[in-house]
């Protein structure tokens, strides 16, 4: 039985980590495509001849050529410039916007049948636009945030109480920037509310920290953003979809209807499967987080609206 093809559009810091991980996990063959000439090809040299310590048979390989993409199972997509100190993200959208036009054509015409997983900032408005030029069904195009968002929030939450961050469970809703959601009802420590353990203003510093997070390792990288969380968040996707897991999962997922958003895509918790997004999973909110989503989709919505397709 064939292995899945996975081509990593992007081969800077979070497609290296995608790569490594995917390779040395053998979730299936790699395929790194970047503009820049070589360096998918050397990258993808060097993890290779490092595969025997990692016990990985898979292949491997760069190219600076669409048509290689040729029968990829899956595509995930971190082409653009990330931030660097001082932007937010949705300062990277005039110039993003374009890379992203050119990649959705490249996938397009060349990967026509993969599910897709986009990651470039600012997060929405792109997975938006991959959906829009593409022309592919919205179960097959998903974007990442909520699951790094979410795993942020974990972390805090761990940190803050001295236990694992395998007993926190959370959910991040909504954009991704400084609007986005963290629901703090459904954050759980060992099945047990967070309330119970943490105080009111011990959560809200979490909350805050959750949503500035990235902006805290920009700052302190000076040099760009986070690569490794991100990379890691997209293959709790992309497991989830290759082994048809169907983990629930926030992701930007396109709502026609759900959660009273019409044509935009925007965090929600949804069901990850071999079909990509089966399904978005609709929880109550209490009235603060219900307007706090709906002001992060409206900031959604702005964003969208200043794209030009
Ligand atoms: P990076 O600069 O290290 O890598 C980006 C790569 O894209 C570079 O290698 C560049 O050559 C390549 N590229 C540029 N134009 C291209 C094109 N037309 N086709 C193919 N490749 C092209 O950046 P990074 O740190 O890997 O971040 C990538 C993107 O992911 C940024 O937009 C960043 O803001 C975003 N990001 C998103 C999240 C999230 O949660 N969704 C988290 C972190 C970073
Ligand atoms: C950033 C990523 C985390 O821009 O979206 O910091």
């Amino acid at each position: 039985m064939a292995r899945p093809k996975i081509a990593l559009i992007g081969g800077g810091n979070i497609g290296g980590v995608l790569a490594e991980q995917i390779a040395y996990r053998e979730l299936g063959d790699v395929l790194i495509f970047d503009v820049v000439e070589g360096m998918p090809q050397g990258k993808a040299l060097d993890m290779a001849e490092g595969a025997p310590l990692a016990g990985s048979d898979v292949s491997i390989a760069g190219t600076n050529d669409y048509k290689d993409l040729a029968g990829s199972d899956l595509v995930i997509i971190t082409a653009g410039l990330a931030r660097k100190p001082g932007m937010s993200r949705d300062d990277l959208l005039k110039t993003n916007l374009e890379i992203m036009k050119s990649v959705a054509k490249g996938v397009r015409d060349n990967a026509p049948d993969a599910i897709v997983i986009v990651i470039s900032n600012p997060l929405d408005a792109m997975v938006y636009t991959f959906k829009e030029i593409s022309g592919f069904p919205k179960n097959r195009v998903v974007g990442m945030a909520g699951v790094l968002d979410s795993t942020r929030f974990r972390s805090f939450v761990a940190w803050e109480l001295g236990v694992s961050v395998e007993d926190v469970s959370a959910l991040v809703l909504g954009g991704h920037g400084d609007t986005m959601v963290p629901l703090v009802r459904y954050c759980t420590v060992a099945g047990v509310p967070v309330s119970q353990f943490l105080s009111s203003d011990q959560i809200e510093a979490i909350v805050q920290r959750t949503k500035g997070a990235g902006g805290e390792v920009v700052g302190l990288l000076k040099t760009g953003s986070a690569f490794v969380s991100p990379a890691l968040s997209a293959i709790e996707m992309a497991e989830s979809i290759l082994h048809d897991k169907k983990r629930v999962l926030a992701c930007a997922c396109l709502c026609e209807g759900e959660y009273g958003v019409d044509g935009l895509y925007v965090g929600v918790p949804c069901v990850l499967g071999a079909n990509g997004v089966e399904r978005v999973v609709e929880v109550e909110l209490d009235e603060d987080d219900r307007k706090a989503f709906d002001a992060s989709v409206e900031h959604v919505r702005s964003l969208v609206s200043q794209i030009d397709l």
